[in-house]
């Protein structure tokens, strides 16, 4: 076998592209230092604002006085307008009352670093006077100021990085029109097609000069990995330093340039760079009805748990059809920026450690914090009744002071566990952060995610289950693969004494939606709902009711999970029975 040199393979390590990418496609080598360096103001960034506006947002979500349920920006859609009947509705756009510096300060306030608005939605219309259409802000309309421009001025100005939402679909383009009502997204010359989206984007890119490109409606079956790929290098040889979303590609196989969970937060750090995109209510387009808005309390411990994991938070306002903000929004941000500017270090410094999440919120390591000597952030979300707050883990007499808000608290070392005294301090507003400072030896690693076992639980592994279902098998000692509501892990245990068991699962779960699990033991049932949490390489306790067993002797216990989506990861390492006092 030929051997290579130290020159060429260290060219080929030099040059291997970040993994994740789909199987066929191909995207422009770039090696790992570059791409690091290229992404590290945006994962510097922790927080951004996302801006849905469009032609949907005159109509607010209701359609000839009706409200149409569902997202406002997809009103074309669920409320079966036809093409005739939302066309001519662009000419109502007019933006008189948009205030770009408003906008772009209120993101400052807030601590927001980056902004990303919807250029062209799934309804086609263009927030630029686009040469190759004319449903456009140009001559779909009266108004003629370049609101992109004046919102990237804007955006220089106060130092805020400009990003834009570009969708693949387009419900208005001849190749895609005609049938959108029947709720399908046709294809009828997608070279065409392809050929109009690099135009446009091309277009964006000088004019505006985005910083992120960030795609959407990627789920379109005649898009593919292949044409996401061929998309990335077109942009990224027209603009290098461009940051790319996922969804350029297909958004479950393609993790470049990040990744981009929509409403849920994963439940620990990643193994690739991603931006989590929630609402301050519900829809993204601005719609009437939607007074749905996120506390500020829930929005700051929002942004907390997503920092926290290495993600950063996309946060979105819909403007309404005169292009002013709902109140509500300047408020929620407003709040949020207040809140940073108490603790700025404790969000833009935050950094995961792979330790426990405390059940009374959420921690994390200074960047540059090492075992030697470092500090961890603690962001009380549930003040402790006792006043006594525990962390795990910090190696005892290591820890050399907490702080709160500049004064020292007492701290008391307990095994592995630091109990700091709570009872001279008033919780802040929404979050408190607490700092502890440590040296030689900060241990978080040994904190295991698993329960403190007493001796006397009964515990069922996977890797001893008898598994049955097409795709399930064993990662670890992990049962992985579940694709059918019928696969199951089947176990037979020993009952040593009638009681009743608090019933765990240590399990780790990704999607969108919460799924359903069913026990059967010794002819009971226990039915939960698991909610998204952890994932298959940081598993989760989580507790899923109570059940009473009194035969005492052999037992058959089996375990299902509801059918998890093609696209969820699902991981079952072990079933705990714990007992509780009568
Ligand atoms: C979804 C919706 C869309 C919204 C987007 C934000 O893909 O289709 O309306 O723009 O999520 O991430």
């Amino acid at each position: 076998m030929k051997q290579l040199s130290n020159v060429a393979l260290s060219l080929l390590v030099g040059l291997v592209t970040v993994p994740m990418i789909g199987k066929s496609a191909e995207v422009l080598p770039e090696s790992d230092a570059a791409y690091h360096q290229r992404m590290a103001w945006f994962t510097d960034a922790k927080f951004g604002l996302f801006i849905h506006y469009g032609v949907y947002s005159t109509l607010g979500g209701e359609w000839k006085g009706e409200p149409v349920p569902r997202y406002a920006e997809w009103i074309q859609r669920w409320g079966k307008i036809t093409p005739e009947e939302y066309i001519p509705l662009a000419a109502d756009f007019s933006p008189d009352a948009l205030d770009a510096d408003q906008w772009v300060k209120a993101a400052k306030d807030a601590g927001m670093k980056y902004m990303v608005i919807t250029t062209k939605h799934h309804e086609g219309f263009c927030l630029w006077d686009s040469a190759l259409t004319e449903y456009d802000l140009g001559e779909a309309t009266t108004f003629d100021r370049d609101i992109l421009g004046e919102l990237k001025a804007a955006c220089d100005k106060y130092g805020i990085a400009f990003g834009t939402y570009y969708s693949i679909i387009d419900w208005h383009h001849p190749s895609q029109r005609a049938e959108q009502a029947l709720n399908r997204t046709p294809m009828r010359d997608k070279a065409g097609y392809v050929k109009y989206m690099k135009g446009q984007l091309k277009e964006l890119i000088d004019r505006y000069d985005p910083a992120i490109m960030w795609f959407d409606g990627d789920w379109t079956d005649w898009w593919t990995m292949d044409d996401g790929a061929d998309l990335y290098n077109y942009l990224r040889a027209l603009s290098p330093d461009m940051i790319i979303n996922n969804r350029v590609a297909k958004r479950k196989e393609f993790k470049k340039d990040f990744g981009t969970p929509e409403n849920f937060t994963p439940g620990a750090a990643l193994d690739h760079n991603w931006e989590a995109c929630w609402t301050v209510n519900h829809s993204w387009g601005f719609k009437k009805s939607d007074t749905n808005w996120k506390s500020n309390e829930v929005l700051v411990q929002k942004l907390i748990d997503i920092v926290v994991k290495g993600g950063n938070l996309l946060l979105n306002v819909g403007p309404k059809a005169d292009g002013s903000w709902p109140d509500a929004a300047f408020g929620q941000l407003g709040a949020m920026g207040g809140w940073i500017a108490q603790c700025p270090d404790a969000i833009y410094e935050a950094e995961f450690v792979a330790a426990a999440e405390p059940a009374w919120g959420r921690i994390a390591q200074r960047r540059g914090s090492d075992e030697q000597n470092g500090e961890l952030f603690a962001y009380v979300f549930q003040w402790p009744e006792n006043g006594k707050l525990k962390v795990r883990g910090v190696t005892a007499g290591r820890i050399q002071a907490c702080t709160y808000d500049g004064k020292a608290l007492p701290t008391k070392t307990e095994g592995t566990d630091t109990l700091i005294d709570l009872s001279g301090v008033k919780p802040a507003d929404y979050a408190t952060v607490l700092r502890l400072q440590y040296a030689d030896g900060l241990n978080l690693s040994n904190v295991s995610y698993d329960l403190e076992l007493q001796g006397n639980e009964l515990i069922l592994k996977a890797d001893e289950a008898a598994l049955s279902g097409s795709g399930l098998k064993l990662d670890g000692q992990a049962a992985v693969g579940w694709k059918q509501a019928s696969d199951q892990a089947k176990w037979t245990m020993n009952i040593p004494a009638p009681g009743k068991f608090s019933v765990k699962l240590l399990y780790g779960y990704e999607f969108r939606k919460p799924i359903s699990v069913t026990l059967r033991v010794g002819g009971q049932e226990l039915k939960a709902e698991l909610p998204a949490k952890g994932s298959p390489e940081n598993l989760k306790i989580m507790d899923i009711g109570e059940i009473e067993l009194n035969d005492v002797g052999d037992a058959v216990c089996t375990l299902q999970f509801g059918r998890p989506a093609a696209e969820a990861r699902l991981s079952l390492k072990t079933v705990y029975f714990v007992p509780v006092a009568d």
